[in-house]
């Protein structure tokens, strides 16, 4: 009885309290800093995440009357749709470095299924925090490894009876209920190597074609510019299609120059358009490196067709077949730099993946960025989803730089690199 007479007390009491901070205007000044706090730490400390897929985009803006209901029917009309160009289509899997897994995936101790480029792999970490790639099908029973494997030091344990494989050669070294481990047991492993956050993989077709060095940014690498959020898109076309896009010169205007207020699909219809127009001054090129080409852009922002807000100086090295490194630069904002992988999970369908990184303290801006550059990827993917791959496409002298990127992307593709025949065509 007692502790009941305290409790309303005490309760009387709290009441009071906040009827008088109300009154006083206390507390709406404290709920005002809360929220302004809260604001503020999600500005400058969470980073932000995107995700958009090929049956999200059909299906949220309405393909044909499906709008939403009928995801599978839409995926199937596409898939029909592609066999039409599917005779013209460049091998499914280009030669080069692919970043099949964002670091962050996974960590020390943890091991993680991945398949992508026609292949099954088991991507894990060392109890040190080293990442290994295997074959992910046990060589005994064929258990899938990045399924409940466990890490013990280096060397990743089966799910099933427990035989022991190292990561750094794929060797068999322990079988718990034998002392006979067969001769040169081994699981194939893959060339592999880590940064800018994402796990690299060496994926070539010629086994004799030794893998080139992947430039790092030191920035990213040394801590200056910290993680700010991302943005993964499931496409659905050729991987060729996705760098050929820098190259594309013509289209930067044509699609990429509404507001993105304007949003990702169909940005002439909006309303917002006027609000603010986007131009762009784009050239591409090779550089000395053989397999690096550079695009580079002007990029500057005007409201209402009149007033310039600001300008970006872009230059995109397209690292090999899958990866791309941008480098954006602006007086008034300062720089920040965004990596793109893609990874082909099926032969036409592209796992694209961005990072950003920044200064802390650009963190707001950065906000706005991926925002920005995740509806102008919208715009892209839209094309993507629906188009033909074009073997031999039409172009008028402004369209050379397309030719010269072809010229340049041939190089990845080789004598043993596998060809995109019927029965791929048939899965997608
Ligand atoms: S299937 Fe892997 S140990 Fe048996
Ligand atoms: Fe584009």
């Amino acid at each position: 009885m007692e502790f009941l007479i305290k409790s309303v007390i005490n309760i009387r009491w709290l009441f009071d309290t906040i009827l008088r901070l109300v009154q006083s205007n206390y507390l709406i000044i404290l709920i005002v800093i809360g929220i302004i706090s809260v604001c503020l730490y999600w500005l400058f400390f969470v980073p932000l995440n995107w995700n958009k897929h090929v049956d999200d985009w059909l299906c949220q803006k309405g393909d044909n009357g499906y709008r939403g209901k009928y995801k599978c029917a839409t995926i199937n009309r596409l898939r029909k749709a592609r066999k039409v160009g599917a005779k013209e289509l460049p091998p499914p899997y280009p030669n080069g470095w692919y970043g099949i897994l964002e670091s962050s995936s996974i960590k020390p101790g943890e091991s993680t299924f991945v398949s992508c480029l026609g292949e099954q792999f088991v991507v894990f970490r060392s109890e040190e925090g080293t990442a290994f790639i295997l074959d992910a099908y046990c060589p005994h029973l064929g258990a899938n490894l990045g399924i409940g494997g466990r890490i013990n030091g280096d060397t990743i344990i089966c799910p099933f009876h427990q035989w022991s494989f190292q990561g750094t050669d794929g060797l068999c070294t322990n079988i718990p209920y034998s002392k006979n481990i067969p001769p040169a047991t081994r699981i194939r492993k893959w060339i592999s190597t880590e940064q800018n956050g994402f796990v690299f993989l060496w994926y070539n077709a010629e086994s004799s074609e030794l893998p080139w060095t992947l430039p790092i940014s030191p920035e990213v690498e040394n801590n200056g510019f910290v993680y700010q959020g991302r943005n993964e898109f499931l496409v659905n076309c050729h991987i060729q299609e996705i760098p050929e896009n820098g190259a594309d010169l013509a289209h930067f205007k044509a699609i990429h120059n509404e507001s993105i207020i304007a949003g990702g699909y169909n940005p002439k219809n909006s309303i917002f358009r006027w609000l603010g127009q986007h131009s762009w001054h784009a050239s591409w090129d090779y550089t000395r490196e053989k397999h690096i080409a550079e695009i580079r852009l002007k990029h500057s922002l005007k409201f209402y067709q009149k007033i310039n807000l600001f300008e970006i100086d872009v230059v995109g090295k397209q690292i090999g077949p899958a990866f791309v490194h941008l480098t954006l630069k602006s007086s008034i904002f300062g720089e920040c730099q965004i990596f793109q992988t893609v990874t082909p999970i099926e032969p036409l369908v592209q796992k694209v993946v961005h990072r950003f990184y920044a200064t802390r303290k650009m963190s707001p801006i950065l906000k706005i960025l991926i925002y920005g550059e995740s509806v102008m990827f919208e715009r892209d993917m839209n094309m993507w989803n629906q188009k033909l791959y074009r073997k031999s496409p039409i172009l008028v002298p402004e369209d050379a730089s397309i030719k010269k990127f072809r010229k340049w992307y041939a190089q990845f593709y080789t004598e043993n690199s596998k060809v995109f025949g019927l029965r791929d065509n048939n899965d997608w």
